[in-house]
Formats: C-alpha cells, structure tokens, sequence
C-alpha cells in the first residue's frame, strides 16, 4: 500500500481525503495547523518549511501522493491570510517535496474551487502569485478589499498547474486539480448561516444542476480516483466537482 501526505486533514474535504485513504489501507500524513501528525502553520514560510521537514522524516522513501488541501475561505478571515495559505501553503508545499513524489512517480491534486474563473491572469494579484512574489501578492492583497482574494488565488494554483504540468510529468509525476463548488465543510457553515451571505449560497444552489451543495466524501472520492492508476492517462486536469455549476453557468468555455 501506498504513501500519501495531505494538508488540511483535521476538518471538512482533507478529513474525508485522509479517513478514505486510510480505508484503502495507505499510510497518510496529515499537516495541519492542528490535530495533525506534522503541525504546521502554512500562512508562514517557517511552517510551510516545517511542513515539508515533517513529511521528509516521516516519508524518506518517497510519496506516492500529495494533496495540499488546506485552505482558508469564507466571509471570515483577511485577504492577506487566504492568499498566504491558500496559493503558497500549496504550492511551496508542493515544490519542496516534489523529489519525494518523484521517487515513487506518484500524483498530485491540487484544490482550486470553480470560482477561480472569476478571477483573470491579467489580474494583479494574480500575476504576482504566479511570479511567485508573495510580498508583492500580500501587498496587493492588503491594498485590495476587493473580495475576489479566494478567487484569484484558486485562479493562480490552477495556473501554476497547467504551467508546471510538462515539467512535473518529466519527473514522473501526474499532476492535477479538483474544482468543486460549494461544499458543506466548516469553512462553508458561516456563508450558509449569514442572512446576507446565505442569499448568495442560495443563488449558486438554484444554478446548480444537481440542485444541492457537494458532500466531502464526494470530493475526497474524486481526489482518490485522480491519485489512483485508473487516471493514469489523466495529466494537467482541472475536473470540476460542481453539480454542473460551471456547465450551467459558462456553457460554451470549455
Ligand atoms: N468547502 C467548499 O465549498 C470548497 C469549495 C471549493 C474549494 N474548497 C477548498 O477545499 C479545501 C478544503 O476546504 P474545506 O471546506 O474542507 O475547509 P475546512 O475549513 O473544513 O478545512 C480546512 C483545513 O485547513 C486547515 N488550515 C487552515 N489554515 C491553515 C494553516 N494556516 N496551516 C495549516 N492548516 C490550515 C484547517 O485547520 C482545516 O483542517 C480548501 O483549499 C478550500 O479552499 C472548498
């Protein structure tokens, strides 16, 4: 059975990732802020730095998968905060262990959401994520309450997928995302509760096909199959998990 380090494991999708895994037998790493095998904080180069040392000394033979799936969203915590773990809590996370995942040809799935086509690469932030500036990307963030942080970050993270897919495949590594839209996790139960926000909630709701939010288990099950050798030939994907939101809403931007 295999090795597996994910992020983001002590709640919503991670914990649904983690536990399934686990189901199928895999050793898993879980990093996390807490209740994790390795604690780290990823808002900070030193925890994304403890992250990586942790699944280092806990995988010295290599990963078989990789999956950053924590993630800060919601009505709730600052721009700057979001933009620090979501776009580089993943992608240094990524980078500094991809030998490991190398060494076994392994995969990795990121977590964009399918609100990053809301974002664009010409924005500002950006493309000062996907140059990899996260002074610049934090100071952009501050100057811009704008609230399309979450957006442009998960617009980034899939564009640095895309980006980096030819190069991560020549070291033997799959890589791909998972898209999903509103999913019933912690971090969505304060939109859903907000009179204000929960308007908005609704209305992606009554655009989705399926007409109901995502499940975690849904999401970890996907996540699963895009680790697993029946994707084999799957490479620089972004699968949406959305009950059809994106099909419904940008039906010809395929
Ligand atoms: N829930 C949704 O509707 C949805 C939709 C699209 C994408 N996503 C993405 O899926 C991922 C998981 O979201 P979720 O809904 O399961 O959220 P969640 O809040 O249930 O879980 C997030 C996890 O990330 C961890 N985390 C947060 N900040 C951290 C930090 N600084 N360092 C280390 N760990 C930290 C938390 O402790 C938690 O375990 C996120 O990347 C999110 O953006 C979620």
């Amino acid at each position: 059975m295999g090795t597996y380090a994910l992020t983001g494991g002590a709640s919503g999708i991670g914990a649904s990732l983690a536990a399934l895994l686990r189901e199928q037998g895999h050793k898993v790493i879980n990093v996390d802020i807490r209740e994790a095998d390795v604690i780290a904080d990823l808002s900070t180069p030193a925890g994304r730095q403890a992250a990586v040392a942790g699944v280092r000394e806990r995988a010295p033979q290599g990963l078989d998968g990789l999956v950053p799936v924590a993630g800060v969203g919601g009505s709730g915590p600052p721009g700057t905060l979001i933009t620090s773990v979501n776009y580089f809590g993943a992608v240094v996370v990524v980078e500094g262990l991809r030998d490991l995942v190398s060494r076994k040809r392994g995969a990795i799935v990121l977590l964009c959401s399918n609100s990053a086509p809301m974002s664009s690469p010409e924005d500002p932030l950006v493309a000062s994520l996907l140059a990899g500036d996260e002074q610049q990307a934090l100071q952009i963030a501050r100057d811009n309450d704008n609230g399309m942080h979450y957006m442009a970050g998960k617009r980034a993270l899939a564009c640095w997928m895309r980006r980096n897919t030819m190069a991560y495949a020549q070291d033997g590594i799959r890589m791909n995302a998972v898209a999903p839209g509103p999913v019933d996790t912690p971090m969505t139960k304060p939109l859903f509760d907000d009179p204000k926000m929960a308007e908005v909630m609704q209305y992606l709701i009554d655009n989705t096909p399926l007409g109901r939010a995502g499940k975690p288990e849904e999401i970890a099950a996907a996540i699963s199959f895009l680790l697993g050798p029946d994707a084999s030939y799957i490479c620089g994907s972004v699968l949406y998990i959305d009950g059809g939101y994106d099909a419904h809403t940008r039906s010809d931007l395929v």
